[in-house]
């Protein structure tokens, strides 16, 4: 008999090569690659000759389905993500570090649609049944009807699956548990974990149940990330958080059937995962109104306004290089709003260190915050406060010119409904009456009207400072 012939397989991309090296190729990662035995695919019927295809019937885009296509759960913030509920049939893979909420999310989500008469059926691949009951009763969830086991053969619960009614929801956690017969390598490698998603892929479509893999997504590599099987699903959505913070956001990366750019925000408390309806209010709590160096910017999560503190901290620097240090934004687009405040603003940042935060552990994307972070860094810089009462949104382009963004009557809106009086805006905005609205065309206005803030310091203080 032949020897199985071995490979070697980097648990962070998947890449395979035909030598072990410390380093993979493809992705980077060190210590990532992993000896694995050559999958041997299911030896093929009819003694390993191919067999001949058989014709299938071809159907038309109209087709008639009987159940409703969305399973939606009731957990707004969760809906919100995967796009109004589970689709029918889909694979969903939620990632997320270890300890970071998932599990709670699933069996919260779980216990929703259990009260709503659905078949759900919660496997746990890391968690006794014990442990997961006792969770369950913290959350106040245990009389809900979830189906539950701690099971990690994918044969084992594949046929548990089959009997009984066709349940509406399955919950693996997690897909690195799950092992298959169809394949010899150990459990979390990445051919284990393909080719258990891939059995669980197959039942999904062909019952029409919907499947949630949990995915955990490790720094060191040592087991397979939920990258593996980003393909193969349907909806990737993440779960992060900073350590530090007890706020959650639910990211959607990808969806074959819905939106990719909404956020669900979460609360972790004593209870449980706790919707959060009003995010904004959550992420200025505590603010230090009135400080130099902060800026509230107004921004865009999808279709959802959420206002957000911008800090930056400019002081002389000690060192020959001066710190840039950026949490929660991009740090080359602080390059470039640095780099355009000292050419188009006169300023001067080279003897400074420069450190910026988002508020709360938030992480932003979006380029309107540019002229945020820039009133947060002149502002720090020249000491000059900032109205309290005021947000700020722009993109900034190299030229010094200050662009309008998208969706500003949505973002003026929030600002009025949080009890903000006053925005700074590009000039180019469309008329809002929600706020009085400050319109700046260009980088130097801004700097100019920071700047004269600084000089009037002790009007300001008691003209524009509540304490
Ligand atoms: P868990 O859902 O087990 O995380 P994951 O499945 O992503 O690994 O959540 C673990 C953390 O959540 C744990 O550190 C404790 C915290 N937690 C609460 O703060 N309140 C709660 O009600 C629950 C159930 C967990
Ligand atoms: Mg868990």
């Amino acid at each position: 008999m032949a020897r199985p012939r071995t490979i070697f397989v980097c648990q962070n991309c998947g890449a395979v090569s035909q030598r072990w090296q410390g380093k993979c190729d493809a992705c980077g990662e060190w210590n990532s690659i992993v000896e694995e035995s050559e999958a041997a695919a299911a030896p093929l019927p009819g003694g390993g000759r191919a067999r001949k295809g058989r014709p299938f019937a071809l159907e038309a885009l109209t087709g008639e389905t009987n159940d409703a296509p969305r399973l939606p759960v009731g957990i707004a913030e969760l809906d919100r993500v995967t796009g109004g509920g589970f689709v029918r049939g889909s694979v969903l893979l939620l990632g997320g570090e270890p300890g970071i909420g998932k599990s709670t999310l699933l069996i919260q989500a779980a216990a929703a649609l259990a009260r709503h008469k659905h078949r759900v059926v919660y496997i746990s691949g890391e968690e006794a049944t014990a442990q997961v009951r006792l969770r369950a009763g913290r959350l106040g969830l245990a009389d809900a009807p979830v189906e539950l086991a701690a099971e990690t053969s994918i044969e084992d619960i594949l046929a548990t699956l089959a009997q009984g009614s066709t349940p509406r929801l399955v919950i693996i956690d997690s897909i690195q548990t799950m092992w298959t017969e169809a394949v010899e390598s150990a459990p979390g490698t990445v051919t284990q974990v393909r080719a258990s998603a891939q059995a669980l892929i197959r039942y999904a479509k062909a019952s029409g149940a919907c499947i949630i893999l949990v995915g955990h997504v490790t720094k060191d590599g040592q087991i397979a990330g939920p990258r593996v099987v980003e393909h193969m699903v349907d909806a990737v959505i993440s779960f992060e958080g900073e350590g530090g913070h007890h706020f959650r956001i639910l990211r959607g990366l990808k969806n074959r059937f819905g939106p990719t750019d909404e956020i669900g925000v979460f609360e972790m408390t004593g209870g449980g995962l706790a919707e959060v309806a009003n995010p904004s209010a959550l992420f200025l709590e505590g603010r230090d109104v009135g400080a130099a160096g902060t800026a509230v910017f107004a921004g865009m999560e999808g279709t959802r306004p959420l206002l957000i503190e911008v800090q930056a901290l400019v002081t002389p620097t000690a060192l020959g290089t001066p710190r840039r240090s950026v949490v929660g934004w991009d740090q080359s687009r602080l390059s470039m709003v640095l780099a355009v405040l000292e050419a188009h603003g006169g300023l001067r940042f080279g003897q400074h260190d420069v450190y910026l935060n988002i508020a709360g552990g938030l992480r932003i994307v979006e380029p309107a915050a540019d002229l945020a972070v820039a009133a947060a860094l002149v502002s720090s810089l020249s000491g000059g406060r900032l109205p309290h009462d005021s947000i700020y949104f722009g993109e900034i382009s190299l030229s010094g010119a200050v662009r309008p963004v998208v969706q500003s009557a949505s973002r003026l809106k929030e600002a009025a409904k949080l009890g903000f009086g006053g925005a700074v805006v590009p000039a180019a905005t469309v008329e809002n009456d929600a706020l009085l609205t400050a319109r700046i065309a260009r980088i130097g206005d801004l700097v100019a009207d920071i700047a004269g803030r600084s000089v009037s310091k002790t009007q300001s203080d008691r003209s524009d400072v509540t304490d």
